[in-house]
């Protein structure tokens, strides 16, 4: 593969979400595939070079990136992309008048995908996946309340395990407009990057209630926790709680989906794919993960300890890719509390 940039966007630190996004697209069994946002065509030369789909739309705005996006496609002797050179509002618009759906959608926008949502949801069908990158990262951080409304259509507070919180607002957005055209959806793995977030999901038919509801936490003992119904008071200590406003409360990954696709990373060769699926599909899937820096511990034992010692007492319990300090586990706070207050660990 040969890639060509000097005007348009193109970010070298995202090999990993590229790989990833082909992977993504053979383990769907997808035939059409719409990129969104195709930039000078990294993602277009990858996706037509490795998952070969049987018809491709890509879309750029900027004629400059799109220059570039055609001498890609040119070098790299791709035959089969309809490139457009569109403002996408009005690209998703007229494909929508044509009854063009699609199998399989790459939105790979600058900062919030929120904005384009209500167009993609246009061009897509029960059963559509939509790989998502999402580098809004302050407002979804819970840095800037009013954008976290405005985007997300919701309250983002910051809390310890904020990387989770604005997934779940993203999560709760998708599912919102999702909802507006009568689908669901359906979350097949995510990717934190810190700079970004990377996420895969598939639309199904709307059916029934969604698990949406609300992140509490008290700001005086730690105690966290997700349910369908505001939680005023600290069931704990009695405190007030912080609240989130709604929220996806839903499970964040497939572990059928990642196997398939960690099968398909092994035949490609992508180790970085490989690696990142190995680690996803071994960390357990609870909301919320437990930040162990921002319990004030006197002394921090070893994660991998912590999780030792939560599974001799019966609970599930991994480490998080949201955080090196971070767990996740089904354990009530009150055990876990227990597992650090009494630590023996010899690495102190
Ligand atoms: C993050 S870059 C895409 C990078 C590309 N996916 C890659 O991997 O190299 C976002 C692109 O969207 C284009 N863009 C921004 N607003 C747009 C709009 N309303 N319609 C179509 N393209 C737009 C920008 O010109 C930019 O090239």
């Amino acid at each position: 593969m040969r890639f060509y940039h000097q005007k348009s966007f193109y970010n070298p630190k995202a090999q990993l979400s590229r790989e990833l996004g082909v992977v993504s697209f053979i383990a769907s069994e997808s035939e059409n595939l719409f990129e969104v946002f195709a930039g000078g065509g990294s993602r277009t030369v990858m996706y037509s070079i490795f998952a070969r789909p049987t018809e491709m739309y890509s879309n750029e705005a900027s004629r400059s990136a799109l220059c570039e996006l055609k001498a890609n496609i040119i070098i790299n002797g791709i035959k089969n992309v309809k490139l457009f050179n569109e403002d996408i509002f009005k690209l998703s618009s007229v494909l929508y008048l044509e009854g063009k759906r699609f199998d399989f959608i790459d939105l790979d926008p600058f900062g919030s995908p929120s904005p384009y949502l209500p167009y993609i949801f246009l061009t897509v069908k029960e059963g559509t996946y939509i790989y998502i990158t999402s580098t809004d990262m302050p407002t979804l951080a819970g840095k800037r309340k009013a954008y976290g409304f405005k985007l997300y259509g919701t309250y983002i507070p910051y809390m310890p395990f904020y990387p989770e919180v604005g997934l779940r607002a993203l999560l709760y957005k998708l599912q919102s407009v999702a909802m507006e055209f009568s689908y669901t959806i359906d979350p097949l793995f995510f990717l934190y990057e810190g700079y970004a977030y990377r996420l895969l999901i598939r639309v199904g038919r709307f059916k029934g209630y969604p698990p949406l509801g609300f992140i509490y936490r008290c700001p005086n003992c730690g105690n966290y926790g997700v349910s369908k119904e505001p939680k005023g008071r600290c069931e704990l200590c009695g405190s007030e709680n912080e609240s989130s406003g709604n929220i996806w409360i839903g499970r964040l990954k497939s572990q059928g989906f990642l196997t398939k696709m960690l099968d398909i990373a092994e035949e490609l060769g992508f180790e970085k794919a490989k690696d990142f699926i190995k680690r996803a599909l071994s960390e357990e899937d609870f909301p919320l993960y437990c930040e162990l820096r921002s319990l004030h511990l006197r002394m921090m034992p070893r994660v991998s300890y912590v999780i030792k010692k939560l599974r001799e007492r019966g609970f599930k319990s991994s480490r998080t890719m949201f955080s090196p300090t971070g767990i996740k586990t089904d354990a009530p706070f009150e055990e876990i509390m227990k597992v650090l207050t009494q630590s023996t660990d010899p690495s102190l």
